[in-house]
């Protein structure tokens, strides 16, 4: 197993303002696989970043009057300080101005205009500078006699200008077969949506540079230096350079074999299509998985700066009171098929009745139990009805850990307190003098379902088990029931407090 790797990456996020909500869903989605696997005992690298060129940075900071380097430098600080408030624990934190990136890039280019797979001419179209894409006409819609962006329903630019093309069509065939075939794209009906789109309209060979004039702030393209690499190339080529492609070959083969890609679906098109092609245009497959999720939505609407509708990471974390209560709500919504709504009353209710009642009661009760009742030292004696139970819930939860889904794995540790609070209910532990085995029980009963919210909870996952008297292991083993021996209980926290009532 320690051979193994597991490489999980996040979308690089446009800097251009503070990450909200819809940022941290993707990205703490992704620690809490990384924090999985790491905890069964994988090598794990946690790639998360910002991609700062391109049009989009360039006007913003523009707007701003400041330059776009300072801008970005500013910036992605911002980012760094939103995922460590989210207790994001990245092993690297890319920036495509870093100059093993803008390296990596450059010679990738130079190899694609070698192969002959790159070519001049001029390009006409549609563009949205917040997508940082063109639109063909299928996809845009015609609003008061102008076309539109499908995301961000705002006009799209008229661009007619001399660029290089990517000889994308060459790979239909190859892209299609990958989307159909290899079991990448999960949930399948991505990789269904991308390859019927493909067979509809064909794969379309892909302007990848920018007239300096125009957009300057990009890397140079090596081989004309009249020109930037288009913005999403230089992006896609960081999951590359993050892995050690240009530095250390070798390693880049054992993370990229264990590459796991989150990304929302709306950047689904470069993550398949463009980013399938440009690996095999660089003799390399495709990620082991490709994980796809829906929006986070306001009634109905994308979460997005553009609309406006944004909810901040500050205002979760103050009306939650953790991050790990944040990130907690965040897992149990989790939706890869579907879009998610935003809505205080469900995650109110999910606060309440998932960590307040349910799971933070539990330890309350078992904890001030143990202490009164047997002065915090618990021998083992397993009731084996109720162990059987919550093995059966574990072995769930492990299961849905493996296969990323995410929000069923969390939900099973929630139903291990739910069983383990009806248990005492029915056990009544205290009315008894000596409730050895009801309270050994129900302690392995929380050890489990706090080893199983450790991704999601790390910071109160740890302090339970420290109040518990159990020291965290990594590997399958700990899931045993019954696996501790006697139980020290330490202390009885309350690990989250009510929401003030409104
Ligand atoms: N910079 C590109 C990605 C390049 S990756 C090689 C980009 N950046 S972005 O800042 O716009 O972030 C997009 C990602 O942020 C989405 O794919 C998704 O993971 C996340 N989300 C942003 N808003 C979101 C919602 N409202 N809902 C869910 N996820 C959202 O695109």
């Amino acid at each position: 197993m320690s051979q193994e790797c597991v490489y999980i990456t996040t979308p690089i996020y446009y800097p251009n303002d503070l990450p909200h909500l819809g940022h941290a869903y993707t990205t703490v989605l992704a620690d809490v696989v990384s924090r999985w696997s790491t905890l069964l005992g994988y090598e794990t690298f946690f790639l998360t970043g910002t991609d700062e060129h391109g049009l989009k940075l360039q006007r913003e900071a523009e707007k701003r009057g400041v330059s776009p380097k300072a801008f970005v430098d500013q910036m992605s600080e911002v980012f760094k300080g939103y995922w460590r408030k989210l207790g994001i624990e990245y092993t690297r934190f890319i920036r495509t101005t870093d100059p093993d990136h803008e390296e990596l890039v450059k010679r990738v280019i130079a190899e694609l205009w070698s192969k002959g797979l790159v070519y001049p001419s001029v390009y006409r179209g549609w563009y949205c500078a917040a997508c940082e894409r063109y639109y063909s006409e299928r996809e845009y819609a015609v609003v008061n006699e102008r076309p539109q962006c499908p995301i961000h329903q705002r006009p799209l630019e008229y661009i007619e200008e001399e660029t290089y093309f990517l000889r994308l069509s060459q790979y239909r065939d190859y892209v299609l077969k990958v989307l159909r075939e290899d079991n990448v794209v999960f949930p399948r009906q991505y990789a269904e949506e991308v390859a019927s789109k493909i067979e509809l309209e064909g794969l379309q060979d892909l302007s990848i540079a920018r007239p300096r004039e125009r957009v300057s702030w990009g890397i140079e393209l090596p081989f004309d230096t009249r020109f930037t690499v288009y913005v999403w190339i230089d992006a896609l080529l960081n999951y590359l350079t993050g892995a050690g492609f240009a530095a250390d070959r070798e390693r880049f083969y054992r993370l990229w074999k264990g590459s796991v890609q989150i990304i929302g679906k709306d950047i689904l098109w470069f993550h398949t299509a463009v980013w399938f092609s440009l690996l095999a245009m660089l003799g390399l497959p495709p990620p082991k998985k490709l994980v796809v999720h829906g929006f986070l939505t306001v009634k109905g609407q994308k979460m997005g700066k553009s609309t406006g509708n944004v909810t901040s990471i500050d205002d979760m974390i103050a009306r939650y009171g953790s991050a790990d209560a944040v990130r907690f709500i965040v897992a149990r919504v989790a939706n890869f098929e579907k879009d998610s709504e935003v809505s205080w009353d469900i995650y109110d209710s999910i606060y309440s009745g998932d960590l307040v009642n349910n799971y933070g009661n539990l330890v309350r009760r078992v904890t001030s139990l143990a202490l009164k009742h047997l002065g915090g030292v618990v021998e083992r004696i397993v009731d084996k009805a109720h162990a059987k139970v919550v093995e059966e819930f574990v072995v769930k939860a492990i299961e849905h850990y493996n296969n990323i889904r995410i929000s069923e794995a969390v939900k099973a540790a929630m139903d291990i307190a739910h069983e383990t609070n009806a248990y005492l209910n029915r056990e009544e532990p205290w009315a008894k003098e000596k409730p050895i085995k009801t309270l050994y029980t129900a302690l392995e009963s929380i050890r489990l379902a706090t080893l199983l919210l450790q991704p999601a909870m790390p910071t109160t996952s740890k302090q339970i088990l420290a109040a518990i008297g159990v020291e965290p292991e990594k590997g399958l083993k700990q899931f045993v029931f019954g696996y501790i021996e006697k139980y020290h209980v330490k202390e009885s926290p309350i690990p989250f407090r009510k929401l003030p009532k409104t």
